[in-house]
């Protein structure tokens, strides 16, 4: 029996969309976590960077579809001095927006950035559960970011995470500028370790590596994570937080979660940067983070379409595209 000629009024077959493409195929590899907590900034780290400021209600519903898609630490203001950062400075009236989605989402923590503990009694105030607090590996940073050198911005830190203790409120630290820095250039290892170390000992429990000029690459992250690990701090104590400015972020994930790291900082739709970092762009897209988490067969809680469709709601809002590769592929 011979096959059919093929004729040409059949249909081709239909090249596959990326709505077929949905879902990443599931591989393992070796040595990864079966699972990974991603510390969502977008609605802080990706919002204090934009020209526009949102209206409230945009942001509270950004929040809610966040919590929506799975998310479960979204860190969602700054209790910074306003003119700091105009964009955040309408977090008082964010919160009462936000007081529902603890009870309809059970274990969902909305962090916010304090410098000072002015900052500390506007979050008690607010009725805020988690706090954080940023310092910088180098003096450049610090003096642009916090007005103040490194010694005295730990000055500055250690009455506001002992009283948050106290209060029953967890503390995050970040220390930025941990891969590079515009205006030092290359920051030695020992005075990363040594800031990270200060933060830890005033009583934070997580310490986040922020890579804010996102210089760095996976080299570095392993060296990071090792002299780390030589000071007596594992990598259960530690956070990533990458920008993707030169397109590191992902491969630097990667080797965070081969060197035991288990918590990711990204931003939904990669929106992001420091409006007092020069060249810091936005921020591993917590989508790009998902498809390869997922990927990886990885569990993250992220339902990807529910999140990819929030960064293109988003960016409708903000009058752009979303800088998210998986954004864009999913949504497109
Ligand atoms: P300062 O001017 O030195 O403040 O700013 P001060 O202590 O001298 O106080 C001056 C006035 O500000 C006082 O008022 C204070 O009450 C008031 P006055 O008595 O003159 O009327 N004030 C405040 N008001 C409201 N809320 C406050 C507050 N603090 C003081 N919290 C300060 C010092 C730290 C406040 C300032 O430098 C600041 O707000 N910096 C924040 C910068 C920032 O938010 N940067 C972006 C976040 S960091 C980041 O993005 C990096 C990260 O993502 C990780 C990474 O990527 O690496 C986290
Ligand atoms: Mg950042």
């Amino acid at each position: 029996m011979t096959s059919p000629e093929p004729t040409t009024t059949q249909p081709e077959p239909a090249e596959p969309t990326v709505t077929q493409l949905g879902l990443p195929d599931r591989v393992p590899l070796g040595g990864l976590p079966a699972s990974v907590r991603i510390h969502e900034v977008g609605p802080r780290d990706g919002l204090q960077n934009e020209k526009a400021t949102l209206p409230v209600a945009v942001k509270a519903e950004f929040i809610a579809r966040l919590a929506a898609a799975g998310l479960r630490t979204i860190e969602v203001a700054s209790f910074v001095h306003p003119k700091w950062v105009p964009q955040l400075a309408d977090a008082e009236e964010l919160f009462p927006q936000l007081a529902e989605l603890p009870a309809k989402y059970p274990g969902l923590r909305l962090p916010v950035l304090v410098p000072n503990e002015r900052g500390l009694d506007r979050a008690l105030a607010n009725g805020v559960g988690d706090i954080a607090v940023f310092a910088s590996a180098t003096e450049s940073f610090a003096r642009r970011n916090l007005n103040r050198g490194v010694a005295e911005s730990l000055e500055m830190f250690a009455p506001v995470v002992r009283r948050a203790t106290e209060a029953g409120v967890p503390v995050r630290s970040y220390v930025s500028m941990a891969f590079g820095d515009p205006w030092e250039g290359s920051v030695p290892i020992d005075q990363v370790v040594s800031v990270g170390c200060a933060l830890l000992e005033l009583g934070s429990t997580e310490l986040s590596l922020g890579d804010t000029i996102g210089t760095g690459t996976p080299g570095q992250v392993a060296a990071l994570l090792a002299a780390f690990a030589d000071r007596g701090v594992g990598p259960e104590r530690l956070a990533v937080h990458f920008h993707d400015t030169y397109g590191q972020a992902l491969a630097n994930t990667l080797a965070a979660l081969q060197g035991g790291v288990r918590t990711v900082d990204a931003s939904a739709g990669g929106l992001g940067g420091c409006p007092y970092a020069k060249s810091a762009t936005g921020n591993l897209a917590t989508e790009d983070l998902v498809w390869m988490l997922h990927g990886l067969g990885i569990e993250t809680g992220v339902d990807l379409d529910a999140l990819a469709a929030t960064s293109a709601w988003l960016a409708g809002e903000l009058g752009r595209p979303s800088p998210s590769r998986a954004v864009r592929a999913l949504t497109g």
